[in-house]
């Protein structure tokens, strides 16, 4: 599976990704508060922002997964349903981590939604360890939303 950068003109698919697998994930998850800001709006103009480091799974135009990486950060990854359990996120996640270990990273980090058991099973099989639980602050149109989340870390090497 080839992992790419984004197209622009694919970001209004991307978002559409996004927002269908964040409100199906996290819904019964975080705030009512959070939910509500969470707007198809908001995850367009969050790609657009995060634009260039935008790393995307499937053909230009139909994409079917994602992660955005920010500095250390692996900030989102997502696949669409459908894709689940076809190891669409395992080349995604190995793309990431060489990407980040390129950039010189030693610790990569990730925050997970308290109880999104599925991608916890996901990040542990994949390597990444449980460091605790933390106060990260979600990105909002309203400014910075602070939400307990499980923080993730993998110590990388250039080869991961
Ligand atoms: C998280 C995500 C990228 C993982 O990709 P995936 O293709 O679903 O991952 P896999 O199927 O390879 O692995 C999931 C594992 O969780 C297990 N699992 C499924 N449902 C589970 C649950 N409710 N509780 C615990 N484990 C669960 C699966 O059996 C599998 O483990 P196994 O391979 O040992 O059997 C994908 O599910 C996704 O995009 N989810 C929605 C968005 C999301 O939550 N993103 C992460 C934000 S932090």
């Amino acid at each position: 599976m080839q992992v790419r950068s984004a197209d622009a003109a694919e970001i209004d698919r991307l978002a559409r990704l996004w927002h269908d697998g964040w409100h199906q994930t996290h819904a019964s998850l975080v705030p009512q508060e959070l939910i509500r800001l969470r707007t198809p709006e908001s995850f367009c103009e969050r790609l657009q922002a995060a634009f260039p480091n935008v790393h995307v799974a499937g053909p230009i135009g139909a994409p079917i997964g994602f992660y955005v990486l920010e500095g250390d950060e692996l900030s989102q990854l997502f696949v669409s349903p459908e894709a689940h359990g076809s190891g669409v996120a395992a080349a995604l996640i190995s793309d990431a981590e060489a990407r980040l270990a390129e950039h010189g990273v030693e610790t990569a980090w990730l925050a997970c939604a308290i109880g999104n058991d599925r991608a916890a099973r996901f990040y542990e099989k994949s390597g990444w360890r449980l460091s605790g639980t933390v106060v990260n602050p979600a990105e909002t149109s309203s400014g910075p939303f602070p939400l307990e989340v499980w923080r993730y870390e993998k110590r990388l090497t250039l080869s991961t």
